[in-house]
């Protein structure tokens, strides 16, 4: 028998990450989080999936991330815009199916495939 959980279910058991939906990256600091609970936190922690078709580009992705993410948000001063602009991407106060939490970015998954030809020229029958 097969089990499988999705991402988003196990990054947000309370069990393994406290107070999930909160924004909180310092959880993962030494000073702040107990050690027994960091390691479980780690267990836990898998955005690029693990096993036979964990993702290859993993270590590309931890790669980039620290230049292109962590470099401006060292250098730069930012914080969310004002007015309407900080809203975008969040969930809709009300919404009862999971997506209800204007704080929590909202992800959609898509299944896409697409293809052009292969196109064939038939040839006069012998
Ligand atoms: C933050 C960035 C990324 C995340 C969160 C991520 C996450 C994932 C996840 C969850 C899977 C498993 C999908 C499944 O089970 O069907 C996967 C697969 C894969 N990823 Fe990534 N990925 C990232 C970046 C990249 C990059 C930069 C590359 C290539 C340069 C890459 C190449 C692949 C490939 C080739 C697979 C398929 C592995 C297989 O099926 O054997 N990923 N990724």
């Amino acid at each position: 028998m097969q089990v499988g959980v999705k991402f988003y279910t196990l990054h947000h058991n309370e069990k393994y990450f406290p107070d999930p939906c909160v924004f909180k990256p310092k959880r993962w600091l030494a000073s702040q989080t107990p050690e027994a609970q960091i390691n479980l936190m780690r267990e836990a922690f898998t955005p690029f999936s693990i096993g036979y078709h964990g993702c290859a580009g993993k270590p590309m992705a931890y790669l980039e991330t620290s230049l292109i993410i962590a470099k401006p948000l060292w250098y730069f001063n930012c914080k969310l815009a004002s007015g309407r602009l900080w809203k975008v991407g969040g969930g809709t106060p009300g919404r009862t199916d999971g997506r209800g939490r204007p704080d929590e970015y909202q992800l959609y998954d898509i299944i896409a495939g697409e293809h052009d030809g292969t196109y064939l020229r038939f040839l006069t029958s012998r």
